[in-house]
């Protein structure tokens, strides 16, 4: 099968992959109703058709936090991303650099920062997580910084992890010590494809940033006990300003869905806000980004700068995420599905897939510069995602 489309790197994931590995990718939190309304609501959004505007010289590139981007797409942090592909996080930040565009490293990735660095050029991104340990935090910070990573993304929709269901039905969660191992390595062996390039050729599996101040329990056979333990569920709005102490470049919350808390970032002085459910990962039933974001808009876009994603699975989508009033979008499955079947090329491939859908959808859109994307772009007649009223939430505090 040849892929044209994100979907068909979608099914190529699942056939390359251990049911484990591509279930966890695949999936979402509880009965999947966020995941399934992120792409759904999205694919929705009814652009209008413009004619006769010469779009014979479009042009998708921008600029973020003084960054020249080839269009306004970033590759979503993902955990374990590294497991998908022969030093995956590597291959894949190789990918995007030569694409033009940023990559951010998950805290939970399977490549180190220090490696990833090592494989590209251009500046990172870096994700981070409240971690109890603020001594760990410091120094991955400090890292960052010697590594010259540009931009900070703090997520913050994630103080306790949801329960994904397809983790435990898989034995990637719950089956614990040789029983899940067991299970896991069978599945492994049903795909030798895998098994060759990751299993065997893409050690050490571990995460890579936790590994070395945590010893052995940071393997992924405990990752789900690791997150339980770790992650700092009394973080609160004052820790941004202990990050603040720590960092000094660009940064940006990810995990914002409410109008009321993007007030507050707006107040605790970020650079950026990502409006951003976790993919469908925590809070199941939420608002899709796509129902939340011109809510967030209205809100405090002349006030930050804000990204959004969730659903995204084209080119086309990425225009509709801007219609809807995001500067830019993070992709998260598209670049995995990718990676997984097929490597550094797959999300190579998908990254020029997604570029030359955005022209198409820019050029029968009327529009050929990025800042001229807006809602007038959107059909309002058919549209139910945009605010009927003019009702603004004005930072008041
Ligand atoms: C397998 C997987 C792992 C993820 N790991 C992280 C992570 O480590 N840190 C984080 O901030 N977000 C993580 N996310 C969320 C993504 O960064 C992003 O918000 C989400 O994937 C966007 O939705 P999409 O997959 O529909 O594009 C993860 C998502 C997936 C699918």
């Amino acid at each position: 099968m040849k892929a044209a489309s994100i979907n068909d790197y979608r099914e190529l994931a699942r056939r390359r992959l251990p049911p484990f590995l591509f279930e966890y990718i695949d999936g979402g939190s509880y009965a999947e109703v966020t995941l399934r309304q992120n792409v759904a609501d999205l694919e929705a959004v009814p652009l209008r058709q413009r004619v006769l505007r010469d779009v014979s010289d479009i042009d998708t590139s921008t600029t973020l936090f003084g960054q020249r981007l080839s269009m306004p797409v970033i590759l979503a942090p993902i955990g374990l991303a590294g497991m998908n592909a022969r030093r995956g996080e590597s291959q894949a930040a190789l990918a995007a650099e030569n694409a033009g565009l940023p990559f951010c490293l998950s805290t939970l990735s399977v490549c180190p920062l220090a490696e990833v660095a090592g494989a590209t050029k251009q500046p990172l991104w870096l994700q981070l997580y409240m971690i109890k340990d603020r001594g760990f935090m410091v120094a991955l910070l400090a890292e960052a910084e010697r590594l010259q990573c540009s931009t900070l993304v703090f997520t913050v929709d994630m103080p306790v992890p949801g329960s994904r269901y397809r983790d435990y039905r898989s034995g990637l969660a719950g089956a614990s010590g040789v029983s899940g191992a067991l299970r896991r390595f069978s599945q492994a062996l049903a795909k030798p494809g895998w098994a060759w390039d990751v299993a065997i050729n893409g050690r050490p599996h571990v995460l890579g940033n936790v590994a070395p101040v945590l010893g052995k329990s940071s393997g992924l056979e405990d990752f789900f006990a690791w997150m339980r333990n770790n992650f700092d569920a009394r973080v609160s709005w004052a820790d941004i300003e202990w990050l603040r102490a720590h960092w000094k470049g660009p940064l940006i919350l990810k995990g914002i869905l409410d109008p009321q808390d993007a007030i507050q970032a707006v107040c605790a002085g970020v650079d950026g806000i990502i409006v951003s459910n976790h993919g469908g990962r925590q809070l199941d039933g939420v608002l899709s980004s796509a129902r939340a974001l011109p809510l967030i808009a209205d809100a405090v876009a002349d006030q930050l700068t804000i990204l959004a994603d969730g659903g995204i699975r084209s080119g086309l989508d990425v225009v509709r995420m801007l219609s809807l009033g995001a500067n830019a979008v993070l992709i998260g499955r598209a670049w995995v599905y990718a990676l997984a079947a097929a490597g550094g090329a797959g999300v190579t491939h998908i990254l020029n897939l997604m570029s030359a859908e955005m022209k198409v959808a820019m050029a029968l859109t009327g529009v050929t510069r990025i800042d001229a994307i807006n809602r007038d772009g959107i059909d309002s007649s058919r549209s139910t995602l945009l605010p009927q009223s003019a009702t603004r939430i004005r930072t008041t505090q």
